[in-house]
């Protein structure tokens, strides 16, 4: 005889992301709504190894929608890639009489999913990232709250090298992709966005713009650089020597993995918690949810995995088009 209450796992996982809380909320909320127990696995796979959990409530998700981070915590567990770790943790899921575990993460995290689910544990998966590089998602959860961040920050940037006729160097986030770079250099007026998936020469994308645009009287310029292209100090000195403007760099580092996400987070984090916890009461595993044509959807794990996104050249022609 099954037992009679289903329970289901929450984690969060990799790099943090304003948003996952949103999520969490609407996993513990929904998942209680439909009857399941719900527990809340703190630290990622780690915590599921160490068994660090707690039965979570009404109430354990009160008051955290507007906050960053994660109230579940997260880590990175490179160890999880051991099928010893796998097993473990998918004893440790049956100890504790979770039916199926909801991950929230980045590639990373479906991966680790897909393990447990092929030792029996229905997985579903959620993409958690500032970054929005999960390619089977147009959207992962933290994006538009770390854009919206650097936007702000960089209006701050723009104000002095107004004030100093400057170029100013921002280096964003984002591992190995370009797309808060892209974004954020449309929506700051960048003069040249630098993406690690598109070959570029300082001569040719920023310091031929530079003399052209000074020449029809513009007087200060933001370059937006991805991390994955290179470091922005060394850029500016480069771009200093070649063009003889005073130019400095702004490494935004880890204010865009914080602060309050926006409505539209909270809105798809909210919506996505609500589709994992559908497909579990619909007795569904092994699936990611994603963001897909404008609607939220659900993908099997290991076909979301073997899809590829690269830099959405429509915008970066924008980009490009518009920054004269
Ligand atoms: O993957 C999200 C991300 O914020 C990347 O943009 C960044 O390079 C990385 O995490 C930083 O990793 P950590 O938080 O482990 O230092």
């Amino acid at each position: 005889m099954g037992k009679e209450r289903k329970t289901i796992g929450v984690l969060t996982s990799g790099g943090d992301a304003p948003g996952m809380n949103a999520a969490v909320r609407a996993v513990v909320r929904m998942g209680i709504n439909r009857g399941f127990s719900v527990v809340g696995i703190r630290r990622g796979y780690s915590g599921l190894l160490a068994n660090d959990m707690d039965d979570m409530d009404l109430r354990s998700v009160s008051d955290i929608l507007q906050r960053g981070g994660t109230v579940l915590y997260s880590s990175r567990c490179p160890e999880f890639s051991e099928q010893r770790n796998i097993k473990k943790a998918v004893e440790n899921c049956r100890k504790a009489g979770i039916d199926a575990l909801v991950t929230i993460g980045g590639d990373g995290t479906f991966r680790g999913a897909l393990d447990l689910c092929r030792e029996g544990l229905p997985c579903i998966g959620l993409p958690g990232t500032i970054d929005n590089d999960i390619s089977s998602s147009e959207y992962t959860i933290g994006f538009d709250t770390a854009v919206n961040t650097v936007v702000q920050m960089v209006d701050r940037v723009r104000d002095t090298s107004q004030s100093h006729d400057r170029c100013s160097v921002i280096e964003v986030m984002g591992r190995h992709a370009g797309h808060i770079a892209l974004y954020a250099g449309i929506a700051c007026g960048a003069l040249a966005v630098l993406v690690p998936e598109i070959e570029f020469t300082i001569e040719r994308d920023v310091v031929a713009k530079m003399v052209s645009s000074l020449r029809q009287g513009k007087q200060n310029f933001i370059v937006m650089v991805a991390e994955g292209v290179g470091h922005a100090p060394a850029i500016a000195e480069q771009i200093e020597s070649l063009t003889g403007i005073d130019t400095n760099a702004v490494v935004l580092g880890y204010v865009q993995r914080g602060g309050s996400p926006t409505a539209r987070e909270l809105v798809i984090a909210s919506q996505m918690g609500h589709h994992a916890v559908e497909l579990i009461e619909q007795g569904i595993g092994k699936r990611v949810v994603v963001f897909r044509g404008g609607k939220v959807v659900d993908l099997d794990i290991e076909e979301a995995l073997a899809m590829h996104k690269g830099i959405d050249m429509d915008l970066y022609r924008v980009a490009n088009d518009i920054s004269i």
